[in-house]
Order: structure tokens, then C-alpha cells, then sequence
């Protein structure tokens, strides 16, 4: 059986320009509201990602047409759906399949689709998506590992979220579309990919107000149409290359961002010490002499995001001093720290906090992406570290993250996927 690792040499500081790919989170909202659509679509930018690659063979198993019209760009053809029922193991690696049920409920009117699956990050339950298709009228039981919902007619109607979930805000949206009058989401989470979704629904003729604020009012359609839509870039793939660029005391140009979006991190980094100059659809960042502590708490959007928190931390093993983060998302969110102090990290972790003593020299050794984040900030962390740096379990990283090894190569990165057997013990070389 073939075992992939990354292995990184330490390198020099990151230096040139990188352009950052479409938002992963967006597509796979997009692609499965594609089926409520009922009608041909053409999404562009679309990332090169295993996420995506599951997504579609999702879509494909319940009849949707795929067709890869160029890289990038995908046609989804959801005329001729064959099932309501999605049950299979694709379903269980990914948490975003949940959006399946908001869009076959949506336009089926039923939906049975296995539980989700997804990164480990603790407790990841569903209430408040079932909440929402309930307030909308419909029948929601889970049994046997497997969500049914069913409704004659789904009616518009008020759902306030007991806490701000993307996923639930992103479903319910899906599901109301085609409801009979309005549906008002309060307390909705206002990512930039829950805005991408309306925008794409509403270039489909949806009628969904307030996108990006904390109420989102839907008016329900009768008929969506079939458009062209452009999905926004990746706000946390630019966020990681930021960290890169600064963690390696490199100067970095990221192309083909919206600075808007990333505005958190940039505040945060630049209290750190970084230099960050914006132009239109482009960041630079850059070291400046120094590494100032810092502390972070992860928050919904626009608070510093928790897609950011393990290359956050990771950036601050290099600040002298004492650093805190507090995760606000997730109850279980730093699992991976453990693989970073294999690195040299001190961090100490208690419930939602860890606690960096930053400064110290990290040292090359074997490391496993223990989820998607954590492994970039593995990545981040064999950069600067000194010799050899060998990352197992890498199909965590390419989950999201599109010619990762390439991009940090083009950047000055001795940085490569190796394909060994797996029954080879992971060695590396100190101080190589
Ligand atoms: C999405 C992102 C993920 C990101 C997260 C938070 C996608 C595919 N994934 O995940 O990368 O880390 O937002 O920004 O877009 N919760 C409940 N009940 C629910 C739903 C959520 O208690 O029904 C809780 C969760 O346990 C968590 C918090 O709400 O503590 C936020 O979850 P949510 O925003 O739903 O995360 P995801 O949509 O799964």
C-alpha cells in the first residue's frame, strides 16, 4: 500500500508570489445547492482539492451529471437525479455532504442521507440545522446512522440559531429557497462563503436578503434557473500563505485575495510585527525584524477564524514570551498540538486555551496532520524548523489545499511529496 508524507528541508524565508485558489468552503456549499437548482450550472474557480474531487462523486452517485469543463470549471447537470437517498461511505468522510438534505428536501421534498463525517474537532452535532427544517414544516428523524426528512410543503417561517453555525445557516438557506413565503434566519453566521452561497442562489433567481449580516431574510421562488458563477478565493488558503510567508521571514506577494476578508489575521499579524501592504486584489507580507507575543481568540466571522488557529499557534512558538489562544469554536481543537511539541513547540493546553512559550528553536522530526488545518500548520512549522521535517497522514492536507508543495516550491520551499511503502518506518535526519 503506498503511504505519502511530506518531506521538508529547512528552508530559507519564503520569497516571491503566490496566487491563492478558489474557496473550498464556498464550493462545497455551491455544488450540492446545485441540485435545488434543478438546471445546469457552470461554477468557475472552482479549487483542485480532494474535497471537491468527493463532492463530485457524490453528486455523480445520486445522478448528477459532472462534467470538468476545464481546469477549474465544472458543469453540474442535476436534471436527471436518480435517488434521495445518499448512502455511502463518501458521505461519511465529509461533513459538507450535510447540505445534500437541505437540497433534495428543498426541491424532492425528502432527503435520507447518511450522518456526516468531516475533521475531528469535537462534538459535531446537528441540531440546529434539524431546528431549522423543522421550523420550515418538515418531519426530521436520525436513526440507524442516517438523517430522513420529509415535507408535502415546506413553508417559510422564523428560526433563530441557539449559537452561529455555518453549516445550519448555509442549510436552512438551501432548504427555504423554494418555500412558501419568507424565512428569516437570526443569529446566521456571516462567513464570506454563506455570502457566496446566496450570491450564486440569487444569480439562479433566489430572492435571499441580508447575506453577511446576522439576519438573512428568503423569500421563497417557485423557479431557479440555471447560470454561470464565479466562486471567491480562499480566505484561509491566504490567510496560511500569510503565516508562511511571515513565520519564515520571508516577503510574500498573495495574489488574487479580498483583502476584506482576511482582515482579521492581517490585524493580528501585523500586532505581531508583521508588514503587510494591500493593493486591490493582492496582499504582500513580510517580516520586519520582529516577532512580538500575542493573544488570539477564534471567533464566527469576522473574528479571527478558527480554520486559522493551528498556523496562528504555530506562528507564535516563534515569538519570545508568553502567548495565549483561546479556541471559541470547537471544544477539541488542539489534538495536533502534541505533534508540534514533537517540533520543539512548549505549549500547554487546557479545555479551550493553550498557552505558548514562544522562542525557542524548533527541530525537524516526524510528524503526522492529524486534520486538514493542523496539517498546514505542520508544514508552516517544518519551514522554519532545522533539518528534516516528514508529514504522515497528508491526505488531511489535500483535502484543502490546492498544489500545496508546489506553491511553497515556487516560493523557495525544499518542501516534497514522497511515496514510500507502508510498512517503512518514518525516518528523517537531524540537522540535515
Ligand atoms: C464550517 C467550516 C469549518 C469551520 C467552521 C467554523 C465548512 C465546510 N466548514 O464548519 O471549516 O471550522 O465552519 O467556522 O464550511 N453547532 C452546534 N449545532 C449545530 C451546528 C453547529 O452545536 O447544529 C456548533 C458546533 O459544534 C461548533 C459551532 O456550532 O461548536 C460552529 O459550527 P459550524 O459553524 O456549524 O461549523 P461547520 O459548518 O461544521
Amino acid at each position: 500500500m503506498s503511504n505519502r508524507r511530506i518531506v521538508i528541508k529547512s528552508s530559507k524565508p519564503l520569497f516571491g508570489e503566490v496566487a491563492v485558489a478558489g474557496a473550498k468552503n464556498s464550493a462545497l456549499a455551491i455544488l450540492p445547492s446545485v441540485v435545488l437548482v434543478g438546471e445546469v450550472c457552470r461554477i468557475e474557480n472552482v479549487p483542485d482539492i480532494s474535497d471537491v474531487s468527493l463532492m463530485c462523486k457524490i453528486l455523480s452517485k445520486i445522478g448528477v451529471k459532472i462534467n470538468m469543463i476545464s481546469p477549474g470549471c465544472i458543469e453540474v447537470d442535476p436534471r436527471c437525479i436518480s435517488s434521495v437517498c445518499a448512502d455511502f461511505d463518501e458521505i461519511r468522510y465529509m461533513r459538507a455532504s450535510y447540505y445534500l438534505i437541505g437540497a433534495l428536501l428543498g426541491r424532492f421534498g425528502k432527503a435520507r442521507v447518511s450522518m456526516p463525517g468531516g475533521c475531528d474537532l469535537g462534538l459535531r452535532p446537528m441540531d440546529q440545522h434539524i431546528k431549522g427544517f423543522e421550523a420550515l414544516g418538515a418531519k426530521c428523524e436520525i436513526s440507524g446512522g442516517m438523517t430522513n426528512v420529509v415535507s408535502d410543503r415546506l413553508v417559510g417561517n422564523r428560526v433563530y440559531l441557539d449559537m452561529v453555525s455555518v453549516g445550519a445557516t448555509v442549510n436552512i438557506i438551501i432548504a427555504s429557497v423554494k418555500a412558501k413565503g419568507t424565512t428569516v434566519i437570526e443569529n446566521a453566521a456571516k462567513e464570506p462563503h454563506v455570502v457566496d452561497l446566496a450570491n450564486f442562489l440569487n444569480s439562479c433567481g433566489a430572492d435571499i436578503r441580508g447575506a453577511g449580516t446576522d439576519v438573512i431574510r428568503v423569500n421563497g421562488v417557485s423557479k431557479l434557473r440555471g447560470t454561470t458563477y464565479q466562486i471567491i478565493p480562499d480566505q484561509i488558503e491566504a490567510g496560511t500563505y500569510m503565516i508562511a510567508s511571515f513565520a519564515t521571514k520571508g516577503n510574500v506577494l498573495i495574489k488574487n485575495v479580498i483583502t476584506r476578508h482576511l482582515e482579521s489575521v492581517s490585524a493580528k499579524l501585523m500586532e505581531i510585527g508583521a508588514n503587510i501592504e494591500y493593493k486591490e486584489d493582492t496582499l504582500r507580507v513580510s517580516y520586519d525584524g520582529k516577532f512580538n507575543r500575542c493573544n488570539v481568540k477564534t471567533m464566527p466571522y469576522p473574528g479571527f477564524p478558527t480554520d486559522m488557529q493551528p498556523q496562528m499557534v504555530t506562528l507564535l512558538t516563534r515569538c519570545k514570551g508568553t502567548s495565549m489562544v483561546t479556541e471559541g469554536v470547537w471544544d477539541s481543537r488542539f489534538r495536533y498540538v502534541s505533534e508540534l511539541r514533537r517540533l520543539g513547540a512548549q505549549i500547554s493546553v487546557d479545555g479551550h486555551l493553550a498557552v505558548i512559550e514562544g522562542g525557542n528553536d524548533f527541530i525537524g522530526n516526524c510528524v503526522k496532520a492529524l486534520d486538514l488545518r493542523a496539517g498546514a500548520a505542520l508544514i508552516i512549522a517544518g519551514l522554519f524548523a532545522s533539518g528534516v521535517t516528514t508529514i504522515e497522514n497528508i491526505h488531511h492536507i489535500e483535502r484543502g489545499y490546492e498544489n500545496i508543495t508546489e506553491k511553497l516550491s515556487s516560493l523557495g520551499a525544499d518542501i516534497r511529496v514522497v511515496e514510500s511503502s507502508n510498512n517503512r518506518k518514518c525516518y528523517h535526519v537531524l540537522g540535515a
